[in-house]
């Protein structure tokens, strides 16, 4: 077992049934985490890129079964920022927080048409940043004109590789679709960030193996990986939910397979332990993306119960970030932190 880590952090590859026989193999963790850690220093090197995430509606027409946003959640209040306030919430992210990447995430929200959220592109990038869009599928076309804006990188995780289990649990939505939109990303020159949830019933280690061989077939540049936490309001409520172990599992591996690509420490790996962010940074991850939406909105934001940094303002939350960089001896990297050149 210790011989298929040293060859992933050589040789960037492992195929199915080495990746099945790591995952279920928990002796090893230590191991691979210590490795994906090296493997990042190595590629990556130990600056932290920070992304200021803006959660500017939390409308969705979408149904799956495991998020809190879902259209039939008839127990959440939606909101929607307006565009004067992102922006005001950007340029303090960027102005005053130093935050060199803008993250702009909402549920599949029609009321954004392709022709506001463009103009919101174009006075956002004047701030000097790098933009990410985080808003779901969308046409070619419309990824085409937010590229043209001046988007850069774009957030769509495919959830879950089987295809069965996407169908159960992303009711009205159809995979393949799914994945075409995340190649049209690429075509319209944005960099890929993708991802999975781990923990969702029906998940398999098997799945997870063809997960981790996906991102390296689609050329991602930034792979997203979360612990399932049962909503409440979900069909889901009574599912036990993913294991921080298990994600963190997923997203070392991933590392070793994708040396040089993004990965964040996910907010779902800090809601399932204090120090989940932390292990992550120590077993791969090279992001993190503190949330700088007001407070007064977050709680309604809930794709999940406890989301960690629900409570606090975009100041507390940029300090506890830099606490924990500064407890583990990393620093905040400087740069836009692109995966690629821009094209
Ligand atoms: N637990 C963890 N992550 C979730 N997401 C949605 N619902 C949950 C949940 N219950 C994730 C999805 C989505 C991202 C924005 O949030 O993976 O892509
Ligand atoms: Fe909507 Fe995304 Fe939640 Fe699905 S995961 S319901 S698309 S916000």
């Amino acid at each position: 077992m210790y011989r298929l880590i040293q060859k992933a952090a050589e040789q960037h590859s492992l195929n199915r049934e080495e990746l099945i026989a790591l995952l279920r193999n928990d002796e090893i963790n230590r191991r691979l985490f210590e490795t994906a850690d090296e493997v990042r220093k190595q590629y990556v090197g130990d600056g932290i890129h920070l992304r200021g995430l803006i959660e500017f509606s939390n409308f969705c027409r979408n149904n799956c079964r495991y998020c809190g946003l879902r259209r039939d959640n008839f127990n959440i209040e939606r909101y929607r920022i307006d565009e004067d306030t992102i922006f005001k919430l950007a340029e303090h992210a960027a102005v005053n927080m130093k935050l060199r990447t803008i993250v702009l995430q909402s549920g599949e929200d029609l009321h954004f048409s392709a022709e506001k959220l463009c103009r919101l592109i174009r006075r956002i990038k004047s701030l000097d940043v790098a933009l990410t869009l985080s808003i779901g599928e969308k046409s070619f076309e419309e990824y085409r004109a937010y590229r043209e804006a001046g988007a850069d990188r774009f957030l769509l995780r495919i959830e879950t590789t089987d295809k069965q289990l996407y169908l159960d649990h992303d009711p009205g939505m159809d995979w393949e679709q799914r994945v075409d939109c995340i190649r049209n990303l690429g075509r319209a020159g944005l960099e890929i960030g993708t991802g999975v949830l781990v923990g969702l019933p029906g998940q398999k280690t098997e799945t997870y193996a063809d997960d981790i061989l996906f991102f390296k077939q689609i050329n991602a540049d930034m792979i997203g990986i979360g612990p399932f936490i049962p909503h409440p309001d979900t069909p889901l409520k009574t599912a036990s939910g993913g294991t921080l172990t298990m994600a963190l599992k997923v997203m070392a591996l991933t590392r070793l397979l994708l040396p040089d690509i993004n990965i964040p420490a996910t907010t779902a790996m800090e809601t399932l332990a204090e120090n989940g962010q932390v292990m992550a940074l120590k077993a791969g991850a090279n992001v993190i993306m503190p949330n700088v939406t007001l407070t007064q909105y977050r709680k309604h934001y809930e794709l999940y119960p406890g989301k960690s940094t629900t409570g606090y303002t975009p100041d507390e939350s940029l300090k506890a970030v830099k606490e924990k960089i500064a407890a583990l001896g990393r620093f905040v990297a400087e740069g836009y932190g692109f995966h690629r050149q821009k094209i």
